[in-house]
């Protein structure tokens, strides 16, 4: 259950309800009763006096939790539950676990970045702080991967993950504007991609010339890079455009994107063209992946 005001103009209707959803789940996903938090939706200026008052960044960010205990190491709310009822909170008289604040702008941004809805964006970094303030961190490598897991399982319960997935040509379309940042001063091909994760977000890419020309990164390895950075390490289909002819992926991108979705599938086509479609697996047969390191 989720206390929300809404500090910025212009927020949508049902936010509450989904975001109320969404707290019920993450106490569900956690093994504890339904508990209480205080959210607020803010605008940038406002996130980023918080940021500066309470952590000492000067900086705008999405989300910001405020967990209402400290949890004794390697403790999450399920292992702490008493010191959470510690903190009842005395309206509703469940568990307080915390305060969290989040950026609307930003969160619009980050939903316009990766295709999909402001509500699924919201839905997502109400999670994110939840699961902060039931004492999880990513500072490490594993619990970076845990945390994902558990946000993945919110969102799959929440069942808004179909109804947002961008059709192909919207993944090309997506391609082709990243197409348009390419910086290509030495061979002037520009070249564009967008992945596509498995939770219906998409990463773009393009390619990025260097003066040492080797050390160019194509489009595809650029938009790979942006979904990990973003958590996202399983890919679906990759759409690739190229502003002068279609651009298969060279062989070093077809390594690269094998690691993350051997499955996937390839749209590849010239931009403002149909695109042709075929599989990873099609274009790298008998491929050596992770799973040959086992
Ligand atoms: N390039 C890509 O970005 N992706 C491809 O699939 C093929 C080639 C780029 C690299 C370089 O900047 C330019 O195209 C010419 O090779």
């Amino acid at each position: 259950m989720i206390e929300l005001s809404v500090e910025v103009s212009g927020a949508p209707l049902g936010i509450a309800e989904l975001l109320g959803r969404v707290s019920a789940i993450c106490c569900a996903v956690e093994g504890i009763p339904e508990a209480i938090s205080f959210g607020r939706l803010v605008d940038d200026s406002a996130i980023r006096a918080i940021n500066r008052e309470f952590r000492a960044k000067d900086a705008a960010t999405d989300v910001l939790s405020f967990p209402s205990v400290r949890y004794p190491v390697g403790k999450t709310a399920k292992g702490a539950w008493k010191r959470l009822l510690r903190e009842r909170d005395p309206e509703s008289g469940k568990a307080h676990l915390g305060d969290f604040v989040i950026s609307l702008p930003r969160a619009q941004a980050q939903a316009l970045e990766y295709g999909h809805s402001l509500l699924r964006e919201l839905a997502y970094l109400t999670a994110h702080a939840h699961f902060h303030l039931m004492g999880y961190d990513h500072e490490q490598e594993g619990d970076k991967r845990r945390m994902r897991e558990l946000e993945e399982c919110v969102m799959e319960e929440l069942n808004l993950k179909r109804e947002h997935a961008p059709s192909d040509q919207q993944l090309f379309d997506k391609a082709s504007e990243a197409m348009q940042s390419a910086y290509t001063p030495y061979s002037r091909f520009r070249v564009g991609a967008c992945v596509l994760a498995d939770d219906g977000s998409m990463h773009q890419g393009c390619n990025i010339e260097n003066a040492s020309y080797g050390l160019t990164i194509c489009a595809e390895r650029a938009a790979v890079s942006a979904a990990v950075i973003h958590g996202r390490t399983k890919l679906v289909a990759v759409a690739i455009a190229g502003e002068q002819g279609v651009a298969w992926p060279c062989g070093a991108c077809r390594q690269v994107l094998n690691e993350f979705g051997p499955d996937m599938r390839v749209l590849c086509g010239q931009a403002g063209q149909p695109f042709e479609t075929t599989t990873l697996g099609a274009l790298l047969p008998h491929a050596f992946g992770p799973s040959d390191l086992k």
